[in-house]
């Protein structure tokens, strides 16, 4: 493994009485594409906000690029290079799609960069965006949204990008480009966690998948050795 950005260690995180995380320790290498793969409800996302500082965990930590961030607040890690989208988008809906990537590159991790500096045609091409820039964000249908997420995400100029199911809703057809999409940032030196249920695409873009199962790591390896797991079929589809 490349040079750890991204170290998980140990990680607990209850609400209540439901322990959705239990002592979850993981490490993403600089440059790879890691797949966070586990059944409905089996802690993915709660992970994700752990690791961009919305929950802080009841055990364990969070290290990015060697700094511990543990508890830190999710603009202490957005400052640092992460990037994250929502399952659900979360954009600014009064705002228009221009508005939206002038936040994210201006105040996002803060690099000083005046506005007319972001390519924002470069980075649509990118994630195959064909709306109008100045529609309002919240007059977009849910597809276009969730190319806007991502849009937003890079926007901010991260070193690793944290990815919930961006193409949750695709069809067939559409995931070619998505998998080019996902291979040209990586081709732009950022590092990828993605949470994805669709096997075609994670298969075919990432390096090593993490599997949660019940908020616990059940395995973590190479995807053709983590499909044929025991563990992870008993997951999917019962004993
Ligand atoms: N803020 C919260 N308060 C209470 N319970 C929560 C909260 N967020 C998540 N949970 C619970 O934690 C567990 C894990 O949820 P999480 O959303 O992380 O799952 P997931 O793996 O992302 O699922 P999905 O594939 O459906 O998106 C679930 O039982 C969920 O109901
Ligand atoms: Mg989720």
């Amino acid at each position: 493994m490349n040079e750890p950005i991204l170290s998980v260690n140990g990680v607990t995180k209850r609400f209540g009485g439901l322990v959705a995380l239990r002592d979850v320790s993981f490490e993403v290498g600089k440059g790879e594409v890691v797949g966070l793969m586990g059944p409905n409800g089996a802690g993915k996302t709660t992970l994700l906000n752990v690791i961009a500082g919305e929950y802080a965990p009841d055990a364990g930590g969070i290290t990015f690029k060697g700094c511990d961030i543990t508890g830190c607040p999710p603009h202490r890690a957005c400052h640092l290079g992460m990037a994250r989208t929502y399952q659900i988008p979360q954009p600014f809906v009064t705002l228009t799609v221009r508005e939206n990537l002038m936040v994210s590159a201006v105040f996002g991790r803060q690099l000083k960069r005046s506005t007319t500096e972001i390519d924002y045609g470069k980075i649509f091409d990118l994630v195959n965006f064909s709306e109008k820039m100045d529609t309002p964000a919240g007059d977009l249908p849910i597809l276009s949204l969730k190319k806007l997420e991502l849009a937003r995400a890079l926007a901010r100029n991260p070193e690793l990008i944290l990815l919930d199911e961006v193409a949750a809703g695709i069809t067939e057809v559409e995931i070619p480009q998505v998998l080019a999409t996902l291979r040209e940032i990586r081709n732009m030196g950022i590092t990828i966690v993605i949470i994805e249920h669709i096997m075609k695409v994670l298969v075919n873009v990432v390096d090593k998948i993490v599997v949660i199962d019940k908020g616990m790591k059940i395995a973590e390896g190479p995807p053709a050795v983590v499909m044929n797991d025991c563990k992870v079929m008993e997951a999917y589809f019962g004993a």
